[in-house]
C-alpha cells in the first residue's frame, strides 16, 4: 500500500467509510485515475472505453468534497500533475508561424505542417466555365497562395467546383503548393473508384493529398480502396467527413476503426458538440482534424449584422466578425485547420487573417460563446 491510500484510510475511518475510491484518486502511481463510479463529475472519456483514464483536475474534485485530503494530495502529488480536461480543452491549441505570418499546425500522422486557415469551395466555387463568373474565384485562389495557405477543400458533389480548381490551378501556375482535398461519395467499390479517378481528371493531379468519404457514404468500401490507394502512392492521406451531429457516432466508429489521417467535421461557435467526444477522440487517435461550416454556412453574419466586435476582441488581433468565429474555432488544440468557403476576395482576405496574431484563451472562449448564443 502505498503511502496516501495508507493516510487517507486513516482519515476515511474517522468519516466512518472505507475510503478506497479516493484512495485510487489520490494515489501516485495510480496517476489520478479515479474511479467513474465514485467521481462526482460525469465521466466523458472521448472513446468512452472502460477503464480509461478520466482525465481531471484533482484540486477542484478534493477541494469540494474532501478538504482534508488536500494535505495528501499535496504531500503525493505526481511529478507532472495532470491538468487535462476531460472535454480535450487542457489549453488553447499550440501553433507555430510561418515566415508570412499564418499559423500552422502539423498534420499529427506524419508531422507536415499545415497553414490553418484553408478554403472550401461549396457553392462559391460551383460557377462552370463562364469567364466572368470564375473572375472572383481566380482572385480568390490567387490571394490564398500568396498568404501562403494551402489547403483547398472541394468534392464532386459540388458541381464543377473541382474542375474549376483544377483549371485555375493550372492557370495560375500553382501545381503543387496547393494541398488538395477532396470526397468520394457514392455508394460501391466501383462507382467510387471511377468517381475518384474522375476527380484526379478534373483536379489535375496524379497523386491527391487527401481524398475523404463524403458524409460517411459507403465509408467501409471506400477506405478499403483508399487504404490501398495510400500504399500504391495514388492518395497521400485519408480520411471521413460529415456536417451534422447526428453522425457524430459512426464518425467515432470510423476514428476508431478506420485508421484515417483527417476527420472532418461541423463546429463553429454556435454548434459546439463536437468538443464533447470528437475532437478529444481526434486527439488522442493522432487524427487531423479539418473543420467545415465555421459560419453556418454564411447564417451566422445576419445574426451578427449591426453589432461591434468587443472592445477585448483585439487582444487577441481580431478585427472582424469572421476572425472572431474562426479564432475561436483555432483556439481548440484538437482542429488543425478551418476550411471557410467565399468567392470574394475581400472575404478571403479577412479570414486568412484569422490565421494570424493571437488566439483566445480558455476564459475568452466562454465570452465568445456567450455572445453569440446570449447565454
Ligand atoms: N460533409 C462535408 O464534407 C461538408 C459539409 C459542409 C461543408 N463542407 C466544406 O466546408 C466548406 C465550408 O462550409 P460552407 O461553405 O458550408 O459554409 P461556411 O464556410 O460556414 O460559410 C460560407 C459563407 O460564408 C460567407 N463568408 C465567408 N467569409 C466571409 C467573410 N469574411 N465575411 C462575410 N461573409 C463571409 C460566404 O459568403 P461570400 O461568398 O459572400 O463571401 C459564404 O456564403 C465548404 O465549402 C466545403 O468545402 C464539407
Amino acid at each position: 500500500m502505498c503511502c496516501c491510500r495508507r493516510v487517507w484510510r486513516k482519515s476515511a475511518a474517522k468519516r466512518g467509510d472505507s475510503g478506497s475510491g479516493l484512495a485510487r484518486t489520490l494515489c501516485p502511481e495510480g496517476r489520478f485515475a479515479p474511479d467513474a463510479r465514485v467521481h462526482p463529475f460525469p465521466p466523458q472519456s472521448p472513446s468512452g472505453d472502460a477503464g480509461e483514464v478520466l482525465r481531471i483536475q484533482p484540486e477542484v474534485f478534493l477541494r469540494r468534497r474532501y478538504p482534508a485530503a488536500v494535505v495528501v494530495y499535496t504531500l503525493c502529488r505526481p511529478a507532472r500533475p495532470m491538468a487535462v480536461r476531460a472535454d480535450g480543452m487542457d489549453r488553447v491549441a499550440e501553433v507555430t508561424v510561418e515566415p508570412s505570418g499564418l499559423m500552422v499546425r502539423p498534420i499529427p500522422g506524419t508531422g507536415e505542417p499545415l497553414p490553418v486557415v484553408g478554403l472550401g469551395t461549396s457553392r462559391t466555387f460551383d460557377v462552370g466555365r463562364d469567364p466572368a463568373r470564375r473572375t472572383g474565384p481566380r482572385e480568390v485562389l490567387r490571394l490564398f497562395a500568396q498568404s501562403a495557405a494551402r489547403v483547398v477543400d472541394s468534392s464532386p458533389m459540388y458541381g464543377s467546383a473541382e474542375a474549376v480548381v483544377g483549371d485555375l490551378t493550372q492557370e495560375l501556375g500553382l501545381g503543387g503548393r496547393l494541398f488538395l482535398a477532396t470526397k468520394v461519395w457514392v455508394q460501391g467499390r466501383d462507382e467510387g473508384v471511377r468517381q475518384m479517378e474522375e476527380s484526379l481528371k478534373r483536379l489535375r493531379v496524379n497523386c491527391l493529398d487527401l481524398m475523404q468519404v463524403h458524409n460517411l457514404v459507403d465509408w467501409m468500401t471506400h477506405l478499403k480502396t483508399l487504404r490501398a490507394w495510400k500504399e500504391q502512392g495514388r492518395v497521400r492521406y485519408i480520411g471521413v467527413t460529415h456536417y451534422s451531429e447526428s453522425a457524430y457516432p459512426e464518425l467515432e466508429r470510423a476514428l476508431k476503426t478506420g485508421d484515417i489521417d483527417f476527420l472532418q467535421v461541423n463546429y463553429s461557435i454556435v454548434s459546439t458538440a463536437a468538443e464533447r467526444r470528437l475532437l478529444p477522440l481526434a486527439r488522442e487517435r493522432g487524427v487531423a482534424v479539418l473543420v467545415n461550416r465555421p459560419f453556418e454556412e454564411g447564417g451566422l453574419f445576419a445574426r451578427l449584422r449591426g453589432r461591434p466586435l468587443p472592445p477585448w476582441a483585439t487582444q487577441f488581433d481580431c478585427s472582424s466578425w469572421a476572425q472572431f468565429m474562426l479564432k475561436f474555432i483555432l483556439s481548440h488544440p484538437a482542429v488543425t485547420c478551418v476550411i471557410p468557403a467565399t468567392d470574394k476576395p475581400d472575404h478571403a482576405r479577412d479570414d486568412l487573417q484569422a490565421g494570424r496574431g493571437g488566439l483566445p484563451d480558455m476564459a475568452r472562449r466562454t465570452q465568445m460563446v456567450r455572445i453569440l448564443t446570449g447565454v
